[in-house]
């Protein structure tokens, strides 16, 4: 997620205000390691999400209305499914239902595929996501703009309090790309330009 120092997520609905091409560098770097990627509906309907430039990289849209645009080219691409529960309505799509009534996202983690699950926010899947203890590090870019509207930060529900480690930092076009990793697993700090 990108946020600014006065903790905006977006301006007027939209994250794409706060960032530029070194952001967008950084979330197909990101995006290179990863093996699935998720976002919450609220994100893909406000963000137009459409179907990811790396072959092969599906993303998973988190619903529990199941109210998307299905000829969307996100989902018309085939690279589009649907992350959901067991009794929500049917799709037209490919879909991984887990828990009755709310998301099972461990559940649905043991069905997706191997490797690192890149998730995109927004903020109620961010919470979901920390209030079933399942983030292992945090990958957040420091927007050099303030917005100074109260709107929502990185994550919304009221969870737990969380500590993770300063993994890594780097610096690009004003941008700072800051990793955090759970603290047990934190390794040594690298500060890189
Ligand atoms: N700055 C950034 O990097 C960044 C990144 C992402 C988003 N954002 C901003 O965040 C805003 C959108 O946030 P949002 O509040 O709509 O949050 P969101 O988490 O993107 O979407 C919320 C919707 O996703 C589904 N969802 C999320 N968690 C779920 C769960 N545990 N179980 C079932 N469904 C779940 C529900 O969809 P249904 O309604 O379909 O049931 C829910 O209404 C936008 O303004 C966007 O710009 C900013």
């Amino acid at each position: 997620m990108i946020t600014t120092p006065d903790g905006a997520i977006d301006v007027q609905g939209r994250s794409r205000p706060l960032g530029g091409p070194a952001d967008q560098a950084r979330l197909l770097h990101l995006r290179a390691s990863a093996s699935v990627v998720l976002v919450g509906a609220g994100t893909a309907r406000l963000e137009n999400y459409g179907p990811p430039s790396a072959p092969g990289l599906r993303i998973g849209v988190v619903t529990a209305s199941c109210a998307l645009n299905f000829e969307s080219p996100l989902f018309a691409s085939g690279a589009g499914f649907v992350v959901t529960t067991t009794d929500a309505p049917q799709v037209p799509v490919d879909s991984i239902r887990a828990g009755v009534g709310t998301v099972d996202f461990a559940s649905v983690i043991q069905q997706l595929p191997a490797g690192i699950v890149h998730v995109e926010g927004g903020p109620q899947l961010n919470a979901a996501l920390l209030d079933a203890d399942l983030v292992d590090a945090l990958n957040i870019t420091l927007s050099p703009k303030l917005v100074g509207a109260r709107g929502p930060s990185l994550s919304l529900a009221p969870h737990a309090l969380r500590r993770f480690a300063l993994s890594s930092i780097e610096q690009r076009d004003n941008f700072a790309f800051v990793r955090y990793v759970r603290s047990t697993t934190a390794s040594a700090t690298q500060v890189r330009d």
